[in-house]
């Protein structure tokens, strides 16, 4: 019989060291919270699943090249190791290098968008969506129907609806639209995958119209990993050859290293056009830093160039993908409601499913996520009403998993946790807003806590 079963493709040589908490404990910690699991000190945390973002182990050899940052203010040659890694993937002119994904996005619309102007993507994240709107842009999330029912499975529920996108772009006209995105993978939409198919078809579509198309491309790696095992024609690739194909279909991208960049802290922002990157570049210096350094330390640069390389390992990536589907079909084969199928960094919990009874303006989502962590002392979040208000099409709750940092049987404890919690759902009560922020409100709400 061959070896079926799939192995951390690591030893641990470094360790840290995470503490339980007592139930009675973890009341009081979180009503001292306000019931936000983002106001909670991450020590009275038992196995944090807040992110996949930052929270990864590195490498030995990420700390080895560590020791070779070169801290100069101008022309790095760590810089020049990052591009050069970064575009022997990515494969775009400039490589721009920022402190992470959000400082990327907000140079690129800054240069790019206008008040009133409209960016398509198949579902903007957070910070994307924040980001645009901050400089007058709509953020126009166009995900493909499949999408939007967390039950179904569909091998890449990730992708954008080109038809929906041909619409809009005849009815607001070319100039009304100055890029559009596509999220791989799709991180609100449950971290699931869009085809290569799909990104080729709407990067037709852009170059018909002349719209620039650019990639939010913080988890490309796992995305082409999915590519290998679900589309046809792609199985003998590596998931280097298949992310390279995907990123010859834009004009750019966005990135966060703090996803498959593989490292604590980093983020870059490509493109081809010579103009735009002029721009962009004297925008980074008015508050990121240097173009050859970027609002990061050498050293993060060299964590980086070696990050994205093992990114697309294989057998790492296998790995990957095998233990997030682990957590996920234990938890689904027992009745819990997840988005099918598992996504590549996380489980999303359907809430509006686990939850019934909770109506959505008293938090399904947050409820539910506030009792895994008084049940286990696991952190989730929340993506769902707090998150987006009324523009939320789903309640869940993410449990992602950061990389090469938790074990099996990290996983096999969450799992029961979370079954636990399943055979109490009915017992679980909705949630009233005390205080709200203007915008991004998730991270600083607050909740009426009784008691
Ligand atoms: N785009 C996507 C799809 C993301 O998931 C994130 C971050 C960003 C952009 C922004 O990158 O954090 O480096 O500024 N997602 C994290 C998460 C925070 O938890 O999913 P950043």
């Amino acid at each position: 019989m061959p070896i079926r079963t799939i192995i951390e493709p690591f030893r641990i040589k470094s360790v840290e060291p995470i503490r339980w908490t007592t139930r009675t404990q973890r009341e009081k910690l979180l009503r001292d919270a306000h019931g936000n699991l983002f106001l909670l000190p991450a020590d009275d945390v038992l196995i944090d699943l807040l992110t996949d973002s930052g929270t990864g182990a590195m490498s030995t050899y990420q700390w080895g090249a560590i020791m070779e940052g070169d801290e100069s203010y101008a022309g790095s040659k760590s810089y020049n190791r990052f591009r050069d890694s970064i575009q022997d993937i990515f494969g775009y002119r400039h490589v721009i290098p920022t402190h992470q994904g959000r400082a990327a996005e907000r140079i690129l619309f800054n240069v790019m968008v206008k008040r009133g102007q409209i960016v398509p993507n198949n579902t903007h994240f957070d910070t994307t969506r924040a980001n645009l709107e901050f400089v007058g842009g709509v953020a126009m999330d166009l995900v493909i129907a499949e999408g939007k029912q967390p039950s179904l499975k569909h091998p890449f529920k990730g992708n954008m609806d080109v038809a929906a996108l041909e619409t809009v772009i005849e009815r607001e006209g070319r100039d009304k639209i100055p890029l559009v995105m596509l999220t791989v993978t799709n991180n609100s939409g449950g971290g699931q995958p869009v085809s290569m198919q799909n990104a080729k078809a709407v990067s037709a579509v852009c170059r018909k119209h002349g719209i620039p198309l650019y990639f939010d491309a913080c988890r490309f790696a796992e995305n082409a990993y999915f590519i290998k095992l679900r589309e046809p024609g792609y199985e003998n690739k590596t998931p280097k050859e298949i992310a390279q194909e995907m990123f010859r279909l834009g004009d750019g991208c966005t990135m966060s290293a703090k996803k498959d960049g593989m490292a604590n802290i980093g983020g870059f922002l490509c493109t081809n056009d010579d103009i735009l990157a002029q721009q962009e570049k004297d925008l980074l210096i008015l508050t990121e830093g240097y173009p050859t350094y970027g609002g990061l330390a050498g050293r993060d640069l060299e964590a980086i160039a070696v990050g994205v390389q093992e990114a697309v390992d294989v057998d790492y990536l296998r790995y990957r993908i095998a233990s997030t589907a682990y957590l996920g079909n234990h938890i689904s084969e027992q009745g819990v409601p997840i988005v099918q199928p598992p996504g590549g960094h996380a489980i999303y919990l359907d809430a509006r499913a686990f939850v019934p009874h909770i109506p959505l303006d008293q938090f399904p989502g947050v409820a539910l996520a506030n009792e895994l962590y008084l049940e286990g002392g696991i952190r989730s979040v929340e993506i769902g009403t707090l998150m987006f208000g009324k523009a939320a099409k789903m309640d869940l709750v993410r449990l992602a998993i950061p990389r090469r940092t938790y074990t099996q049987s990290h996983i096999d404890y969450v799992i029961e946790v979370i079954l636990e919690v399943w055979r109490k759902r009915n017992q679980i009560k909705g949630l009233t807003l005390a205080y709200e922020p203007p915008f991004l409100r998730h991270f600083t709400a607050r909740f009426e806590m009784p008691g």
